[in-house]
């Protein structure tokens, strides 16, 4: 057993016995081979250290840490960042309203973070913060040397912006006057600011060539593609009414627009990983990522396209009732209150199942139990305590293992192509049939007629499990391990999920 960083046990034996349940799988060969000195560089964005965590960002998260498992699992070294976006006006007026400094709300929300990362079992290597003065330093130097290439320059902005989106957003964009996504006024701003040149039409076909290899779901890559033929105008990168940010190198009466603050810790935090090979994000945030990003590393690395985020994954957006979650509605579903009561991974499972990756899809908190009570007690939970009863009783002996490479490859082949709920039906579907297999040959009454093809079963169901417990490992962290530590006797046969919530 090892201490990482957070101060969580990671049992590394554990590891290892999942890697070999899936050593015939080609995929995990094609995946070794093609090993690099740097690490796979997966980010999510930074959350807005505003309040504790919501089931939106979570989500991004533990996606995140599921893909980094399931890379790990396959012997692939994973550097995976998150961390909070901590500069802007929406940050600096929550503090004024908490009636605390910035600073000291900051520290205390991005801790919230951690602390919230933690109770889920999102295993993060690095935690950016914007505040950090590392990375203040390192935004500065980007930028002036973006300032140098000349894809800075000065002038006048006049128009709606939203705090909430913190964003400049079209009179268009709002309906009756406000905000659809934060049901706010938008504040009419006219400040000087000093502007990127997106519209330059030297970045328009490497940035659709970026967007076409790297932009998923394909829906997305449409939209961006669509918003791109729109024509691109200039962005604001400073502001001048603003206390609350990096101070702009070359104009100290300007501090830099938060996005280019927030999107730049992908950089000041890559440690040597550069260039992201997974981002993962929201689909509102799409246009942020997808387009002025890009754009930004293109004119800062004279159009080097090896420089740019190999893969750009924006998932859907979780309702609850059809409707959207939001605290006025009191509708919100607190992640950490689910994982208090059922645990982190009964919280995972579900919203990795609950919609496929990609795709917009409702939540509940009765859905939620009904899924944990079907899949997770009933399924899985009885199928490994009446394996391991049985197994107890009668004895499990086989002269060989089965060879489950087809079907291991298949989930695998899922999880490499982010497609999680894909990935869990098949391992629930086979759980399924497990059970199927011992209420058709019923044990206890076979082997009075026949003990060998007894033992012979329960060893063979054993090992599927073995199978099943390493391929849920990313999923379900806690409850594989304990799958794998009953069937090996290294604890003690007890319930892996309290029944009937
Ligand atoms: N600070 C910016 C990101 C800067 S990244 C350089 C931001 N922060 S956020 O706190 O608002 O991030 C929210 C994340 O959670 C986004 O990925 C967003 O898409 C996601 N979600 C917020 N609400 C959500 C749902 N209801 N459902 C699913 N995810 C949603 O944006």
């Amino acid at each position: 057993m090892i201490e990482n960083y957070m101060g969580r046990r990671y049992n590394d034996s554990m590891e290892k016995k999942f890697l070999k349940s899936s050593d015939n799988n080609s995929l995990q060969n094609d995946l070794v081979q093609e090993k690099e000195q740097k690490k796979f560089f997966i980010t999510t964005p930074i959350y807005y250290a505003t309040d504790a965590p919501h089931l939106g960002s979570a989500y991004t998260t533990i996606v995140a840490d599921v893909y980094k498992r399931w890379l790990k699992a396959q012997g692939r070294d994973v550097f995976l960042l998150t961390g909070t976006d901590e500069h802007g006006a929406k940050v600096s007026r929550a503090a004024e309203n908490a009636k605390m400094s910035v600073q000291t709300f900051v520290d205390e929300k991005s801790l919230k973070f951690k602390k919230a990362w933690e109770e889920l079992g999102v295993d993060y290597d690095d935690f950016a913060r914007t505040t950090n003065d590392g990375h203040k330093k390192k935004v500065q130097d980007f930028i002036s040397i973006l300032y140098q290439k000349k894809w800075i320059e000065r002038g006048k902005y006049s128009g709606l912006y939203c705090v909430g989106c913190e964003t400049f957003k079209l009179e268009k964009d709002f309906v009756d006057g406000k905000c659809p996504d934060h049901q706010t006024v938008p504040e009419n701003v006219t400040e000087e600011a000093y502007f990127f040149r997106l519209s330059d039409k030297k970045l328009t076909e490497p940035l659709k060539k970026w967007v076409k290899n790297s932009v998923f779901p394909i829906s997305r890559q449409n939209e961006v593609l669509s918003f791109i033929k729109l024509g691109l105008e200039d962005v604001a990168i400073t502001r001048k009414n603003l206390k609350w940010g990096i101070i702009c190198p070359w104009d100290d009466s300007n501090v830099l627009y938060v996005w280019i603050d927030a999107l730049l810790n992908y950089w000041t935090y890559a440690d040597g990983n550069w260039p992201p090979d997974l981002q993962i994000i929201g689909k509102d945030i799409l246009r942020f990522h997808a387009i002025i990003w890009p754009a930004i590393l293109l004119a800062y690395f004279d159009f080097d396209e090896t420089k740019l985020p190999k893969k750009l994954f924006a998932h859907g957006f979780f309702t609850t009732g059809g409707q959207k979650m939001s605290k006025s509605l009191g509708n919100k579903i607190d992640p950490l209150d689910i994982s208090q009561k059922y645990g982190s991974d009964g919280l995972r499972y579900y919203l990795l199942n609950v919609v496929n990756f990609g795709n917009d899809g409702d939540v509940s908190l009765e859905d939620f139990e009904k899924k944990y009570n079907a899949d997770l007690a009933n399924d899985l939970g009885n199928l490994v305590q009446r394996t391991l009863t049985l197994s107890q009783k009668y004895g499990a002996e086989s002269l060989e293992k089965e060879d489950l490479s087809d079907f291991v490859n298949i989930v695998n082949s899922h999880f490499e192509k982010l497609e999680f709920s894909l990935a869990i039906q098949d391992i629930f579907n086979f759980i399924k049939e497990q059970n199927i297999l011992i209420d058709q040959l019923k044990p206890w009454e076979l082997v009075k007629t026949d003990e060998q093809a007894v033992k012979k079963l329960l060893a063979e169901i054993l090992y599927r499990l073995e199978i099943i417990a390493g391929l849920l490992q990313p999923v379900m962290p806690e409850i594989s391990m304990k799958i794998i530590s009953q069937i090996s006797g290294e604890e003690k046969k007890s319930p892996i999920f309290p029944k009937n919530l």
